[in-house]
């Protein structure tokens, strides 16, 4: 199959370059290529800003020419980054409803678990992670790197184009996954972060020896140099006692799980084919929280999927109140083509019900994240340094082992690990100051 190709339009300041560099870096290393012009890429991306009117004329005639392109070729993914998208968010959508992604300033790293999830032509925005978010450049010089372990999926959830568009799970070869791990620490990288629609299912499909998505993380935990793990995304169904073992067992596999929910009601779950239920879902919580006490949880959320009640909604609200996530990406479900729950037709919920519940999930998470991260405060964590600040120039930023950005006080370079006093912590990120170089005390 001939590379996916993308093209990238950039407006407004520095901190937009910036992160535009990153969504080079992150497109590269998922094997996208560069489109001359966007009349003939696969995806299509406008990072915006909102700061002048001649922005936003120009971002207008962008997306008219975008809309034009999508609408000759449907296959066609339109994605939307930066101020302005973080100014409308889920209007973008109302106004603009052939846009598939919107994404706010330094969100980057979402925008590659969105294009390497189930969602890559769902709709959604990132409503979760101000301004100050950020995240290391994914690219080939960088400490922090990505690393595709399987493409496909072998589920059926009954919203999702994935198992329609990119078939069965085929897992790379466990050796070659293990000899890249070392290439990239070779090329300056300490943090390996492992992508997947279905990441722990990996490895059942190989042959003729099938290996585990536990056995995955620990060659790779073995693997010197590797100083942070992390995986994107798990399912439930899947996620195991061997793979809640190894995060309490291997030293480099991080205290953070994004394990995507959908609904908290187990009628939802089961129309959506998502094959646990509600008490499923917080069994395994309840098993992971048992084994890794301080883990960080966070999850994926699709409101007004069709036949979903007042009352179903408000099993969501419950379970999400009950686990306290410490964050999460919500999404009003939109209809598919070749899905199973697009052929729907009855009860539908419409979209300004929807979007007054998306309303009300988004507060509860961000208030139950606000409670969640002040456990931080008065704690010394370690970060993994990733440049200066960008609302602020004096101070550096990084990212913790729990996954939480960080602006702090302090000297280093980026690819450093420092030990970092947290005295500040919101729902999206913590504020402090660095005490020892972390290698140093080492
Ligand atoms: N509508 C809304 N959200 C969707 N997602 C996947 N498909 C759809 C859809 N049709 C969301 C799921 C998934 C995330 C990456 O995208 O929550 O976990
Ligand atoms: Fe889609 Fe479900 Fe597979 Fe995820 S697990 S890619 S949501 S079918």
């Amino acid at each position: 199959m001939a590379a996916l190709r993308y093209h990238l339009t950039t407006f407004g300041c520095q901190m937009n370059e910036h992160d535009s560099e990153r969504i080079d870096g992150l497109l590269e290393s998922l094997g996208y290529e560069r489109a001359a012009a966007p009349s003939n890429a696969d995806l299509i991306l406008l990072n915006t800003c909102s700061i002048r009117e001649s922005a936003d004329r120009r971002l207008a005639t962008q997306l008219g020419n975008a809309k034009r392109f999508k609408a000759a070729r449907p296959g066609v993914v339109v994605a939307v980054g930066g101020c302005w998208a973080q100014s409308l968010k889920d209007e973008v959508f109302e106004r603009y409803p052939f846009v598939d992604v919107a994404f706010g300033p330094g969100q980057v790293d979402r925008l590659g678990e969105f294009l390497l999830s189930d969602s890559l032509e769902a709709q959604g925005y990132f409503e979760f992670g101000g301004f100050t978010a950020d995240l290391p450049m994914r690219s080939q010089q960088s400490a922090s790197a990505w690393m595709q372990i399987s493409v496909g999926c072998n589920q059926k959830c009954s919203y999702c184009i994935v198992p329609s568009t990119r078939g069965r799970e085929l897992s790379r070869p466990f050796d070659d996954l293990v000899a890249e791990a070392r290439r990239l620490v070779a090329r300056g990288a300490r943090e390996i972060t492992l992508l997947g629609q279905n990441v722990n299912s990996y490895g059942r499909d190989l042959r003729p020896a099938r290996h585990s998505f536990s056995e995955l993380l620990a060659s790779i935990d073995a693997v010197e140099g590797v100083d942070r793990l992390r995986y994107t995304s798990p399912h439930p169904q899947d996620m195991r006692s061997d793979v809640v073992a190894a995060h309490a067992e291997l030293e480099s596999l991080c205290e953070h799980i994004h394990l995507p929910l959908q609904s908290g009601s187990s009628r939802v779950l089961k129309a959506m084919r998502r094959t646990y239920d509600r008490e499923r879902y917080l069994s395994r919580v309840a098993m992971i929280r048992e084994a890794i006490p301080d883990i960080s949880l966070t999850t994926d959320i699709i409101v007004g999927f069709p036949g979903e009640t007042e009352a179903d909604f408000e099993q969501t609200l419950s379970l999400v109140e009950e686990v306290q996530f410490d964050g999460a990406f919500t999404f009003v479900y939109s209809p598919r083509r070749d899905t199973e729950a697009a052929l729907i037709t009855e009860a539908l919920v419409d979209a300004e019900q929807a979007s007054e519940r998306i309303g009300r999930l988004i507060e509860l998470v961000q208030r139950g994240a606000q409670q969640r991260a002040q456990r931080f405060v008065g704690r010394s964590v370690e970060v993994l340094v990733e440049g200066s600040s960008r609302t602020n120039p004096e101070r550096l930023r990084g990212r913790t082992r729990h996954n939480k950005p960080v602006n702090f006080i302090g000297v280093a370079d980026p690819g450093d690990l420092v030990e970092v006093e947290v005295t500040g912590a919101t729902s999206t990120s913590l504020s402090g100051e660095a005490t020892l170089l972390a290698s140093a005390v080492r």
